[in-house]
Parts: C-alpha cells; sequence; structure tokens
C-alpha cells in the first residue's frame, strides 16, 4: 500500500542531505516499514547503493548482531560511502570485539552517573544562569545562544578545553558533521574534522607534559592489554566524545523547545508537573531523533525478512523511521510528554549503545526544568533554519520569546 500523498521510494534519495530538507519524509517512511522493510536505495551519479531497514525490530536486531554486521568500516553514511572511517579499529563507535570491549570500559569509567555528579551540577547552574539570562533579555535565537552553550561547555569541561577555544572548537563541530548553510561543503567538513583532531593532538602532548584531572590526561594514564594508548588513539577518542555529545544534545534541546513552542497543550503538561521530567526527557528524544540513522557493514552473508544481505554491502539502521514505527508506539505521530512505555532507538542499541546517553539526559532534563521554573512559555518569534545533513536532523536558529514567571525569578533574583 502506497499512502498518499507519500513521494515514491523510487525518488527519494537517502544519500542526499537535499531530501531531507525538502520532503516531509513521514508517509514515505511508513509505505517502506509497510512494504519495503528491507530497502535498496540504488546507487545515484557514482555513488553506491545501501540497504535501508526502517522497522523498530529489525534495527534493534541490527544493532544487536555484531557477528554478521561491522562498524570497522564506518558508522555513518558520509564515511560508509566513503570507503571507510580513518578511526577503525581506534576509535571507540567504529571498532568491534575485544578492542572495543576494552576501550569502552576505559571510556566509561569518565562517562558513569556517579563520575559526573560534579558536571552534572555544573550542567544545572549553566542551564538555569542562561535561561535566567535569557528571559531577562526578552528574546533570543535559542540555538545559538541557549543550546550551543550547554553541550559543549559540559564537554568542554570534561575534556579540560581552555575558556578562550571553545568558540573554535565549537564553529569547528558544526561544520565537521552538518551544515547550517549551503555555503558549507564535504571539502569544508572535513577541513574542520582535521582541525578538531590538530587541536587535540596538542592538547595531548601538552597532558603529557603536565597531567591534569580531566578525561585527557586520564586516557593518557589509560592501556589496553599492557600497551598504553598511542597519541592518535587519544585525540580519535576526544575527538569522538565531542563530535558525539555536542551537536546531538544540542540538535534534541533545539527540537524540544520548537516543538513545545507549537504544542501548548503539552507545555502546560510540564509547567503543571503532571508529567515526570524524565519521561518528558525519553519523549523529546524519540520526537526530535537527531541521529536519523547509523549503519554497519555485512561481514558475513545474513538475510532479513528474506532478503539477502553479501558482505561488502551497506546496512542502515533509521532511527527517523523506527521511533515512529507504529508496531511499537501508540500514536507514534503525536508528541506525548507522558509517553509511557517509551524504548525508543535515540540512543541506538547492543554493544554500541550511546556511552553519552546518561549525561545527554543531563542536559536536556536541566533543560525542561528550567524551562518550567523560570518561564510560562515558549514563543517562537521568527523562522527556525534547518541544519542541511543526512545524518544529523534539526535547526540552526531558533528564534523565540521566553515569558518569564515573575514569582520564581523574583526567587532567583534573591538567592
Ligand atoms: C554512540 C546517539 C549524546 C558519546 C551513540 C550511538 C547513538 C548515539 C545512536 C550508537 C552509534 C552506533 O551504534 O553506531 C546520541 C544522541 C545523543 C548522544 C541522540 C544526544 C541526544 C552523547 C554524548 C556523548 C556521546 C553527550 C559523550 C559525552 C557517544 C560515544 C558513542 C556513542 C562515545 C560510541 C559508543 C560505542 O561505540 O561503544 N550515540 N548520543 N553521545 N555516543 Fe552518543
Amino acid at each position: 500500500m502506497v499512502t498518499a500523498g507519500a513521494p515514491a521510494p523510487a525518488t527519494v534519495d537517502l544519500g542526499d542531505p537535499d531530501t531531507f530538507a525538502d520532503h516531509d519524509l513521514d508517509g514515505f517512511w511508513r509505505t517502506l516499514r509497510d512494504t519495503a522493510p528491507v530497502y535498496w536505495n540504488p546507487p545515484v551519479g557514482g555513488r553506491r547503493g545501501f540497504w535501508v531497514l526502517s522497522r523498530y525490530d529489525d534495527i534493534m536486531a541490527a544493532y544487536r548482531d555484531d557477528l554478521n554486521l561491522t562498524s570497522e568500516h564506518g558508522n555513518v553514511l558520509v564515511t560508509l560511502l566513503g570507503g571507510g572511517d580513518a578511526g577503525a579499529g581506534r576509535m571507540l563507535a567504529v571498532t568491534d570485539g575485544h578492542r572495543h570491549h576494552e576501550l569502552r570500559k576505559i571510556l566509561q569509567r569518565v562517562l558513569s552517573p556517579r563520575v559526573l555528579s560534579d558536571v552534572a551540577a555544573a550542567v544545572r547552574a549553566n542551564t538555569r544562569r542562561l535561561i535566567r539570562e535569557a528571559v531577562e533579555a526578552g528574546g533570543c535565537d535559542f540555538a545559538a545562544e541557549i543550546a550551543s552553550r550547554i553541550p559543549m561547555t559540559t564537554i568542554s569541561n570534561l575534556l579540560g578545553v581552555p575558556e578562550q577555544d571553545r568558540d573554535y572548537l565549537l564553529a569547528q563541530t558544526k561544520a565537521a558533521l552538518s551544515a547550517d548553510t549551503e555555503d558549507v561543503d564535504e571539502v569544508d567538513s572535513e577541513m574542520a574534522r582535521n582541525e578538531i583532531l590538530l587541536y587535540f593532538m596538542d592538547m595531548v602532548e601538552e597532558r603529557r607534559a603536565a597531567p591534569g584531572d580531566d578525561v585527557i590526561s586520564m586516557l593518557v594514564a589509560s592501556s589496553i592489554d599492557g600497551v598504553p594508548l598511542s597519541d592518535e588513539d587519544i585525540v580519535l577518542n576526544c575527538y569522538s566524545l565531542i563530535i558525539g555529545g555536542d551537536e546531538t544534545s544540542r540538535l534534541t534541546m533545539i527540537d524540544g523547545v520548537h516543538t513545545l513552542a507549537a504544542r501548548p497543550e503539552q507545555w502546560r503538561r510540564l509547567k503543571d508537573g503532571e508529567v515526570a521530567i524524565d519521561t518528558a526527557v525519553d519523549e523529546v528524544l524519540r520526537w526530535a531523533s537527531p541521529t536519523m540513522h547509523f549503519g554497519r557493514t555485512v561481514v558475513r552473508e545474513t538475510e532479513v525478512h528474506g532478503v539477502r544481505l553479501r558482505p561488502g554491502e551497506i546496512v542502515t539502521l533509521w532511527h527517523a523511521s523506527g521511533n515512529r514505527d507504529e508496531r511499537v508506539f501508540e500514536r507514534p505521530g503525536e508528541f506525548d510528554l507522558g509517553r509511557a512505555p517509551n524504548k525508543h532507538l535515540a540512543f541506538g542499541y547492543g554493544p554500541h549503545f550511546c556511552l553519552g546517553s546518561y549525561l545527554a539526559k543531563v542536559e536536556i532534563a536541566e533543560l525542561l526544568l528550567a524551562l518550567r521554573d523560570f518561564t510560562t512559555g515558549v514563543e517562537q518569534t521568527g523562522k527556525a533554519l534547518r541544519i542541511r545533513s543526512n545524518f544529523l536532523t534539526g535547526f540552526s536558529t531558533l528564534p523565540v520569546r521566553l515569558r518569564p514567571d515573575p514569582r520564581s525569578m523574583k526567587e532567583a533574583a534573591t538567592q
């Protein structure tokens, strides 16, 4: 059954960033889930074709299957189609097997809830300050002035990035994965990725000479099977923390505020304390699904719904669809802050499940709490611009007015 109004699958190229700017793909995804759950996105120009999984259960099964599917040839379309990931076998997300297990244990130590209690307190203070200032100022670009300053500050604190370098790193991160404007192309993104790597190379050298109590110093002192991590290993994993931790959380926050501004009835539920914050955070994540896909490469022939996937072929797993799968979520097209259960796929699943999920949830929760405490609502005052990417989705600008809650603003002023 082809859904009325949905673009025909043959006319949609999921490798092309413009596809996501130009189309509302809800109908397209429903058509794939119903009629072609293992869909072949054909080659376009000189670019290879790839498999597309759109159902929640198939995505979960693929995430679990590290026997037949590997991350070591890349885990996003841009690297999978570009012939591989330079960090393969060294950067956590694109490493499998024993080394992945050992590296994950090292990084887990710095990203576990127990270790992060100070970081969480700093997130709370920083977020509340930014929201209070924006309320006092009347209006702001929520994307540039608030969301850009929460995850980046958090990761920079973790990694020990000095204050004066943060704006520079933020600009590189924005260019590295997505493009805020059409003027930024793949060459600019590649250059930005190299800039980030070079930046961390210098920091590793500094920390080897004078260790501190930050994550880089901890990585400098870590080994796997008795062999210390090399400078390159450390740099690649810092890169992965900054790339993985900044843009995803930032886009989720922007989407959350954009969605709340358009749905006063859901805002009311939040403001009146009708919904638990953790439950609301999960729905914000499901709704935003900031990473639209992740991907794997087939290493052993395997079958999904009778379709044979052959070694060397690329398989992409689409959260943008799985998180709206009506087989799993009731009324998936409704934003419902009280949704429970809500086992969304925003953080992936299985051996590569997002290592920063706790931190991301703290950041989103603190944002919702600060909005609830200091405002009576959010009003969108201008057009929100979409980023251009086949991997990430969301907005690069979001002009808003935060309506002050006079009572709590007054209390905050006296604290
Ligand atoms: C992995 C999403 C925030 C660090 C992943 C994966 C997803 C994801 C889907 C799995 C990738 C795969 O299977 O190939 C998100 C979302 C976030 C977020 C939606 C925010 C809303 C963060 C933060 C950090 C982080 C804040 C770090 C501070 C990582 C790392 C991995 C990862 C290191 C690799 C884990 C592994 O391969 O074992 N993330 N992430 N993420 N994420 Fe996140």
